[in-house]
């Protein structure tokens, strides 16, 4: 399967795949990253401590953002799929908690590794992931019934950070680290990750091109709306000046318009699917 390949399926299926796709963070084996992470260079410690506090912060947030869209489901198998999705990030956010537990960091518990994490990140990375996602949750919560807070919601959650940046993030860190032999253990977490994010995506795609079919009312608009408020920042986290202190991402041989190339190109497809095509949204 490629990175960028589209599942659409419906909750069901999302589900009963879910049941056959078990695995354990605490099971990867991480002794070998221990020992290269030991030994590596400071140029590339640095470059993956940056992208490996993304990714915390990331988990940290999109776990604990997502319990209202579980509360705002339509049918018992859509409650089903989203709880499953739920433990999903939870073991994702697990995974990275291990990591830094076990080979960059001395233990600690989530919130300090988050807090540190944190000291990582750039401004574009937290007016999507600590205002606009914070605020689109709160929304849901406060109106379960409302379709439009659902599909901004779902917009922002699964088609912009689980799809445009978590798809473009792992296909680019992934490469670079198989590319130099580095760190099998992460890469094999990663990986186990991804898979699950292929679900999640799968049902907001499924999602979104349900909601624009049955209200074309109501839900083409909401999306145009999300994506017109979020696109700014979305352009401006891949860019490769963004990480502020952090490295340049010219670092993992890639250049800023190969990224946005294959996040614009993921974006432009999926938005095919729903119905909304990316030129109606300006
Ligand atoms: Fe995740
Ligand atoms: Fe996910």
């Amino acid at each position: 399967m490629s990175d960028n390949e589209i599942q659409l399926n419906d909750p069901q299926t999302l589900y009963e795949r879910w049941e056959a796709a078990q695995w354990n963070p605490f099971e990867v084996a991480l002794d070998r990253d221990r020992q290269q992470w030991a030994e590596m260079g400071e140029s590339d410690r640095g470059l993956i401590y940056w992208v490996l506090s993304s990714l915390m912060v990331a988990e940290e947030r999109i776990t604990t953002k997502f319990s209202g869209l579980v509360g705002a489901h339509g049918s018992e198998e859509e409650a089903s799929f989203l709880a499953t999705q739920q433990v999903d990030e939870a073991r994702h956010m697990q995974f990275y908690a291990r990591f830094q537990d076990e080979v960059i960091a001395d233990p600690a518990t989530v919130a300090a590794h988050v807090k540190r994490s944190r000291e990582q990140v750039s401004p574009a990375f937290e007016q999507i992931f600590d205002v606009e996602l914070v605020a689109a949750h709160e929304r849901l919560v406060a109106n379960p019934e409302d379709l439009a807070s659902k599909v901004r919601f779902v917009t922002l959650y699964h088609l912009i950070l689980e799809s445009t940046l978590g798809l473009t993030t792992f296909k680019f860190v992934t490469d670079y680290l198989k590319d130099h032999g580095l760190l099998t253990g992460f890469v094999d977490g990663y990986s186990k990750i991804h898979h699950d994010e292929t679900r999640h995506i799968g049902y907001g795609v499924w999602f979104l091109r349900e909601s624009v079919r049955e209200s074309p009312g109501v839900a083409p608009e909401a999306i145009r709306e999300m994506l017109r408020t979020l696109l700014p920042s979305v352009a401006e986290s891949l860019s490769p000046s963004s990480g502020a202190d952090g490295p340049d991402l010219d670092a993992l041989g890639v250049s800023g318009e190969e990224l946005r190339n294959f996040a614009l190109g993921g974006l432009t497809r999926r938005l095919e699917i729903i119905g909304v095509p990316l030129e109606t949204v300006f």
